[in-house]
């Protein structure tokens, strides 16, 4: 089984020294890259710049990238030949409508900077899905969470969406720990307990695999 899995933040430059990123630190794309792969599954780890070292399973192979446009090219390359796809990555959903080539100088007391939107590397993908081919999409809201959700996991063709909670301390963004909720198209929500990501990944990788045709 070949799992291809996009993890991290993605960071879209503005000049040479500057970028628009988001806080996503890569431990749950990374954890569960660890957690198929312990499975016995071939894992291609797209990841955005991310601290972490490159998991040393040599059933994971990293692929380093930097903006939402090179994990695509990244991703699409990988996809057709991956039986399941997990979307684990925050990616930007705008970029600098264009990257200065010197470093952009200060001058009035304001500045506005013109954005245009990425490419939904899910979303995308999801296009040109077979029907064999089990996708997962994550979700983090903070109105109306479980509609966005199922919103999110019908537009995407996502066959599962993890929605993370940032209700509970000790969830979300660089913590070590988790709370998740997972929703399937058939509309069964599955609560998991605030653990470790760890152990959120290897729930999340069995709660999976049980549900490959
Ligand atoms: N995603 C993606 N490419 C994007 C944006 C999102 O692949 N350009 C994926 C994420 O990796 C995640 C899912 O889509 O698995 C949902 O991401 P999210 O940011 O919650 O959804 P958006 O469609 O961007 O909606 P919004 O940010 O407005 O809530
Ligand atoms: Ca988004």
């Amino acid at each position: 089984m070949h799992v291809l899995l996009t993890a991290g933040p993605t960071y879209e430059p503005l000049d040479p020294v500057r970028f628009l990123g988001n806080r996503s630190t890569g431990k749950m794309g990374y954890a569960l890259a660890e957690a198929f792969a312990a499975q016995g599954a071939e894992v291609t780890l797209v990841s955005g710049p991310s601290q972490l070292p490159d998991p040393a399973s040599p059933r994971i192979r990293t692929v380093r990238v930097e903006t939402a446009a090179e994990m695509f090219a990244a991703a699409a390359e990988v996809a057709p030949r991956a039986d399941v796809w997990v979307f684990a990555a925050a990616v930007a959903d705008y970029r600098p409508a264009q990257i200065a080539p010197e470093k952009i100088k200060k001058t009035g007391d304001t500045m506005t900077l013109e954005l245009v939107k990425n490419v939904d590397i899910a979303a995308t993908l999801g296009l040109s899905k077979r029907p064999e081919q089990f996708a997962v999409g994550f979700a983090l809201e903070t109105t109306n969470e479980l509609a966005h959700a199922q919103g999110k996991l019908h537009r995407k063709k996502f066959d599962l969406i993890v929605l993370n909670s940032l209700r509970d301390a000790g969830a979300g963004f660089g913590h070590d720990t988790n709370k998740v909720t997972v929703l399937d198209t058939a509309g069964q929500i599955v609560n998991f307990e605030l653990q470790s990501k760890a152990d959120v990944a290897r729930g999340l990788v069995r709660l999976i695999l049980d549900r490959l045709p």
